[in-house]
């Protein structure tokens, strides 16, 4: 079976970055990959590599799974399950410790990035974080993993590692290859385009949440910050923030930046960022809907518990193998 494997931190409440860059491209992926398996999870054992409220972690984890299933992923080609939920994950994450070297983990940009950030309680969690998540990827023996910029240096990382402990024991693991969407990698925050969109960015006017009605969805694109010139033109460098406004426009449409730029000829920023506002609101709409029902609704443990047999008995399988290649044990 090839396998596609992604996951989603339940952190802060999900907005139009997360969903242009993973999940609506999940649902591509999933038609034009239609001989694919996926294993979708909510990788909540990875938030508590920060601190986190439980009861809000617990209601976030809910929540993202609703908005996976609410977004359109094809459920018959996919198991969705929660991490923690399958202690395989924890089991994969300790074996594939010893094959990672504290260099390579010093190395990674996210963590040097959040570790500046917060001096004081670094969790070990956080150095060994990329560990944890090639185990994640390396149970399934992925072929591709869709991922967004951010978390290529990880995907690069699990690849070492997959090679690493090939090379040692011979063809155990499937090296995965990065997917990545093409446009809408990073969407940038609507107030300083220089910085990508964030969950945990304060500042709710730099951000669209997939919650939100349609009346603040056209005011945050009303205040997106642009620039004074006027022009609708794609312009990555010098028009930062029209740019991502353009990728994201484009990306809803499935269509070029070029096409989008052709329709708004001449038009003003005004009635560009309107219509823009408009579309959004209407492509959530039905997405929304689909979420408020399941958030009230059976249906939705029934497909968290059907998702995690399924790649349960896959990854319980993957791990004893592992342990038996590489001596641990005694019986089996
Ligand atoms: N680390 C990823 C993120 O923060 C989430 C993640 C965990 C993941 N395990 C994964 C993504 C495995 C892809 C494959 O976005």
């Amino acid at each position: 079976m090839k396998t596609i494997v992604s996951g989603i931190q339940p952190t802060g409440e999900l907005n139009i970055g997360t969903y242009l860059g993973s999940i609506k491209n999940f649902v591509a992926l999933q038609k034009s990959h239609p001989d694919h398996h996926f294993f979708l999870f909510i990788a909540d054992t990875h938030a508590i590599t920060v601190p986190q409220d439980p009861t809000k972690l617990r209601a976030a984890i809910k929540s993202l799974a609703a908005m996976y299933v609410a977004c359109g992923i094809h459920l018959d080609q996919t198991s969705l399950f929660v991490q923690s939920e399958i202690t395989a994950h924890q089991e994969m994450d300790v074996l594939l410790q010893s094959f990672a070297y504290m260099g390579e983990l010093e190395r990674m940009t996210q963590f040097k990035d959040k570790a500046q950030k917060q001096v004081e309680g670094i969790r070990a969690s956080l150095f060994t974080y990329p560990v944890l998540m090639a185990g994640d990827i390396l149970l399934y023996d992925a072929e591709f993993v869709p991922v967004g910029d951010d978390q290529k240096q990880h995907l690069e990382l699990t690849r070492t590692i997959a090679e690493r402990v090939n090379h040692q024991y011979g063809e155990f693991f499937t090296v995965p290859k990065p997917l990545f969407p093409e446009l809408t990698a990073r969407v940038m925050s609507l107030q300083n385009p220089d910085q990508k969109m964030s969950k945990s960015d304060p500042n709710v006017k730099s951000k669209i949440l997939l919650s939100d009605p349609e009346n603040i969805i056209k005011k945050r694109i009303r205040s997106a910050v642009t620039d004074s010139e006027g022009t609708v033109r794609y312009d990555p460098e010098n028009k930062k923030g029209l740019s991502n406004l353009l990728r994201m426009y484009a990306a809803l449409e499935e269509t070029s930046v070029d096409n989008m730029v052709e329709r708004y000829k001449g038009v003003n920023y005004q009635t560009f960022k309107d219509d823009l506002g408009t579309k959004i609101a209407a492509h959530l709409a039905p997405i929304q809907a689909r979420y408020h029902a399941l958030m009230q609704s059976q249906e939705l443990t029934d497909i968290l518990d059907d998702g995690k047999k399924r790649a349960e008995a896959l990854a319980i399988k993957k791990v004893q193998r592992f342990k038996k290649k590489l001596g641990l044990g005694f019986k089996r």
